[in-house]
């Protein structure tokens, strides 16, 4: 049992701010929503009048669509905003964009933006609450909550477990959000990947650094596995595709490494081949799909959470 019923901050902006409480409370939520989608009209009027903003600035299917599929079925207004910026976007400019948001009064914003920090400085100036759908290669806090919520329908539980990521944790915003998730929940988190794309300071955030496969997949609950996110990396971080495949790839040989029925996960997109094999993507372990399902009931609760908390605060004579 929690003993928190709505989230206590305006805005979602990481995992880090949020309490193992509230993190539950999301979870529990998550799993009552999760019903709506069964329903033969898979809507129900939480958000009713309320209006929500798809604010992005990097490419994205599967996050945005999942917010608004979320906001849909809690029956809010949609509209989606794609800006393809195709150079970094500025805080002058971003801060324009957000007062014309604000003067069209939306109710949540959710923004995923290329640099670390820019949905914080939207929350800072806006009313609305604002929902970090991704910034640079600091948070994803939706997708951790996401593969927590995975973990605990497929395992049981969080707590005790040994969540193994492999792929380029250097450049990877879900690797952070995830560390600090399933540490919070009690999990044990390794990060396994070549030193250029894993650099030792990770070991100070309290995960376990490995380069070696072997070692970081043995005893694992759960082999998750990350894209190299090229558009990121400078010259010269990996000598080649070829090298980083035949290495740490994750194949049904090196699967069984792991425990035995240990899930396999992905937060997408997937490059089939290079970091993971498509038997393993498609493999009986594999809750690749599964990740993707439960987003959708993920972000109905924060998105139900957070309204939650506006209200609470309005009648306390707060600001909503
Ligand atoms: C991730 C992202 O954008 O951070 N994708 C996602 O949200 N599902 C990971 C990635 O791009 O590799």
């Amino acid at each position: 049992m929690t003993t928190v019923d709505s989230l206590s901050a305006k805005d979602l902006l990481g995992i880090e701010p949020l309490s193992r409480d509230e993190i539950q409370l999301i979870l529990d939520t998550a799993r009552t929503l999760s019903d709506v989608a069964k329903h033969p009209i898979k809507k129900v009027p939480a958000l009713r009048g309320r209006t929500m903003v798809n604010l992005f600035y990097e490419a994205s299917t599967r996050t945005r669509t999942s917010f608004e599929l979320a906001a849909v079925r809690l029956s809010a207004d949609v509209v989606n905003i794609n800006v393809q910026a195709s150079s970094v976007v500025k805080g002058e400019t971003l801060l324009d964009t957000a007062r014309t948001l604000e003067a069209m009064t939306v109710d949540f914003i959710v923004m995923r933006h290329g640099s670390s920090g820019a949905p914080h400085m939207l929350a800072r100036n806006l009313k609305a609450s604002v929902i970090n759908a991704g910034d640079g290669q600091h948070e994803h806090p939706t997708q951790a909550l996401l593969d927590l919520y995975t973990v605990r329908e497929k395992l049981g539980s969080i707590e005790g477990k040994t969540i193994t990521l492999i792929g380029d944790i250097q450049h990877s915003r879900v690797a952070r959000s995830d560390l600090i998730a399933f540490t919070k929940m009690g999990a044990k988190v390794r990060f396994c990947g070549p030193p250029t794309l894993l650099s030792a300071d990770f070991g100070a955030l309290g995960a376990e650094v490995h380069h070696d496969l072997k070692s970081a997949l043995t005893g694992a609950d759960v082999v998750y596995v990350l894209r190299l996110q090229f558009e990121r990396h400078r010259m010269g971080l990996m000598p080649s595709v070829k090298a980083y495949t035949q290495q740490y790839a994750i194949t049904s040989e090196r699967v069984k490494w792991a425990k035995p029925g240990a899930l396999v996960m992905h937060p997408g997109p997937m490059n089939r081949g290079v970091e993971i094999a498509p038997e393993v993507a498609d493999g009986p372990t594999s809750v690749i799909v599964d990740q993707v399902a439960n987003g959708i009931a993920v972000r109905m609760a924060v998105l139900y959470l957070l309204e939650a908390g506006r209200t609470k605060r309005a009648a306390a004579g707060g600001v909503s």
